[in-house]
C-alpha cells in the first residue's frame, strides 16, 4: 500500500491516511486512551486531538470569506490547499475523538461540532468573532474581524508549528523512534499526529504570508505576543487541557494538572517555545524554516513508511 498524494504545489501536499484509521486505533478491541506509557503525554495528545478538530472547523468556515482579501493568485491557491489540509485533519481527528467516549458534540451556528467542554469558549470567544465576520454592521467592522481572524489563525499556526518541531524532535529524531515505539501501544496515534504535524509544518507559513499580504506588518511583536500568549483563559493550551480533563473523567482516571505540565513532552514544548518565539518570529525564515524542511523530509522518506508498516502489522 502506498500513501496517496495529490499536490496543488510542490510544497503543500494533500495527504491521506493509507489505512482505516478507526480500525487501527481500535486494534481489534476498544480504543484505549492510555495509548502511551506516560499518562500525561497520552492525555495531552487526546486534548490536542479535540482542540485541533474544533479550531480547524473555524479555519475552514472563515475561509469562505478570507480569499477575497488575497490579491496574489499563487497565495490564494496556497490558501486553498492549506484549507483542504485542515479539512482532512478535522475529519481524521473526529475519528479518534469519536472513539474516546467523550460525548456527542452539538451543531452550533458557526461550528458543526462543539463539544460540551468547549461550549463556554465557543459562546464567549468564537461566536462573537464569527458573527462580526459573517454579519458585520459595516466595512470597518468587517475589516477588523478579518484582521482578528487572520491574526488568531496565525497564532494557532504558530502553536501547531512549534508543536510539530517538538513532536518530531521528541518522538522521532536522532534514533528516538525505536524507544518511542516500545512505549507506544497504539502506533496509529503516533501516525495520525505525524501525518498531521508534517502538514502543519508545511502550511504554517501560509497563514503568516496571508497576514503579511493583507496587513503589511509583522504578526509577532512584543505586544501581540503578550496578547496571544499572556492570557491563559484564551490560550489553545486551555482548550487542550479542558478536553484532556473531560476525557480522563469520563474514563474514571485521576488526571492532574501536573500530569499534563510536568511530563517530558510538555517540558520540551516549553523549551522549543522559549528558544523560538520572539518578536519578528516567522516560520518561513531562519533556523525554523530549515528545521521544518528537515522534519518533513524525514517523515516522508523514513518515519512515515516505518510507522505505516507497524500499524498495518497490528491490524492485518
Ligand atoms: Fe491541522
Ligand atoms: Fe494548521
Amino acid at each position: 500500500m502506498t500513501q496517496q498524494t495529490t499536490s496543488s504545489r510542490p510544497d503543500l501536499v494533500i495527504r491521506t491516511i493509507p489505512f482505516d484509521l478507526a480500525t487501527a486505533l481500535r486494534r481489534n478491541g476498544a480504543f484505549d486512551l492510555h495509548w502511551f506509557d506516560d499518562k500525561g503525554i497520552s492525555y495531552l495528545a487526546i486534548g490536542y486531538s479535540f482542540a485541533l478538530e474544533y479550531a480547524e472547523r473555524f479555519i475552514n468556515l472563515a475561509d469562505t470569506v478570507l480569499p477575497r482579501f488575497i490579491k496574489d493568485e499563487a497565495l490564494r491557491r496556497r490558501e486553498g490547499a492549506f484549507n483542504r489540509q485542515e479539512a482532512n485533519h478535522a475529519k481524521y481527528h473526529r475519528v479518534l475523538n469519536d472513539l474516546t467516549g467523550s460525548g456527542s458534540p452539538t451543531a452550533e451556528q458557526y461550528n458543526p461540532r462543539v463539544y460540551d467542554f468547549f461550549y463556554a469558549d465557543y459562546k464567549t470567544f468564537r461566536e462573537p468573532l464569527m458573527k462580526r465576520l459573517f454579519e458585520p454592521k459595516n466595512q470597518h467592522e468587517l475589516f477588523a474581524a478579518v484582521n482578528e481572524t487572520i491574526f488568531r489563525r496565525a497564532a494557532f499556526e504558530t502553536v501547531t508549528c512549534l508543536t510539530g518541531l517538538t513532536y518530531f524532535d521528541y518522538f522521532f529524531d536522532a534514533g528516538r523512534l525505536s524507544q518511542t515505539l516500545s512505549a507506544t501501544r497504539t502506533p496509529a496515534v503516533l501516525y495520525l499526529f505525524g501525518y498531521h504535524l508534517a502538514e502543519e509544518l508545511e502550511h504554517c507559513a501560509t497563514a503568516f504570508e496571508v497576514y503579511d499580504e493583507i496587513f503589511h506588518e509583522p504578526v509577532w511583536t512584543a505586544q501581540s505576543l503578550e496578547l496571544a500568549f499572556g492570557n491563559p483563559a484564551r490560550s489553545i493550551e486551555r482548550e487542550v487541557e479542558s478536553a484532556a480533563f473531560f476525557a480522563a473523567r469520563r474514563r474514571g482516571d485521576d488526571l492532574s494538572l501536573s500530569d499534563l505540565h510536568d511530563n517530558e513532552f510538555a517540558a520540551k514544548q516549553r523549551e522549543t517555545q522559549a528558544s523560538t518565539l520572539a518578536p519578528g518570529f516567522h516560520p518561513a525564515h531562519g533556523a525554523v524554516a530549515e528545521q521544518k524542511d528537515y522534519f518533513i523530509a524525514k517523515w516522508e522518506r523514513e518515519w512515515e513508511p516505518l510507522l505505516r508498516e507497524k500499524v498495518l502489522a497490528q491490524i492485518s
